[in-house]
């Protein structure tokens, strides 16, 4: 029940299991200062997109922070709207002010999700990532990449939290060796004000976004919980020096609403 701080993707590459998001952040002030809160408190994983329109001041706050760029974890994704993902990731690179991104993820399957899937190869064998993956796949999309990759997806990005408990999803990417990573594991704020998260908290003498966070560490899911709070921030990663007992991941593996899905959204907005 120990939940290690990182955790071994299918190229042999490591991902730090405690990622802080930046989606709805806005570019500028705001998104300066999460990142820059956060890597002064300990996080060493940055999750951004280039659909958000903050590359830049992810970039900033890195910069201005001191810490080496080798110690920090970057993701970004490709906007699928757009034709060529490696022309495209050269721009994330120029706007993040790095020569290369920890991991790439095709943003969704627009187009289907075998369309971006060669530009992506293309983006790693120049050296712009060290890792390709993709986000918001299903099970069915992520077959399909599988089988004519011949750089397969190592992770798949997916709105993931004890109430989306997508167990069909997360099967299906261990059976292909593909690490399921959860975005939105608050429910984007939602989540938290559920009462049985609530008793399950107040065992455990955690807030609720501990205890959902944990929740995914446990169940080996990298997790990029946002906020653009310092004191929340702060608080999301103080997840490592406790345990959800079983009976409470039971409790909380029973708040799912998907069916045990192995979609990876209810509704597409694709
Ligand atoms: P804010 O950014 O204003 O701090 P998710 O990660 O599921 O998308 O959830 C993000 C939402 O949850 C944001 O609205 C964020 O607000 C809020 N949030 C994040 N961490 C906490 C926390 N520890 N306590 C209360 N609200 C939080």
């Amino acid at each position: 029940m120990t939940a290690e701080r990182t955790r071994q993707l299918g190229d042999g590459t490591s991902i730090p299991m405690l990622g802080l998001g930046v989606w709805q952040v806005r570019n500028g002030k705001s998104a300066v200062n999460a990142v820059r809160w956060a890597l002064e408190l300990g996080y060493r994983h940055i999750d951004t997109a280039q659909l958000y329109g903050n590359e830049e001041s992810v970039g900033r706050a890195l910069q201005e922070s001191g810490v080496p760029r080798e110690e920090v974890y970057l993701t970004t994704k490709f906007q699928p709207n757009s034709k060529d993902p490696v022309a495209e990731l050269e721009r994330s690179l120029k706007r993040l002010g790095v020569d290369q991104v920890d991991l790439y993820l095709v943003h969704w399957p627009k187009g289907g999700p075998l369309r971006a899937w060669p530009g992506m190869e293309q983006a790693k064998e120049r050296g712009l990532t060290r890792s390709v993956g993709v986000s918001n796949y299903s099970a069915a999309d992520l077959d399909q990449v599988i089988k004519a990759a011949s750089v397969p997806p190592v992770v798949n990005q997916v709105q993931f939290s004890a109430v989306e408990y997508r167990r069909g999803l997360l099967e299906a990417g261990e059976a292909h060796g593909v690490v399921t990573e959860a975005y939105s594991p608050l429910g984007t704020g939602r989540h938290l004000r559920d009462r049985r998260v609530a008793d399950v908290a107040a065992r455990a003498g955690r807030t609720p976004a501990q205890v959902l966070i944990r929740w995914c560490l446990q169940h080996g899911l990298p997790v990029i919980p946002k906020s653009t709070h310092r004191e929340r921030i702060e608080e999301n990663a103080g997840v490592f020096d406790f345990a959800l007992p079983e009976a409470d991941m039971a409790a909380l593996d029973a708040l799912d609403e998907t069916g045990g899905t192995s979609a990876a959204r209810r509704d597409k907005w694709w």
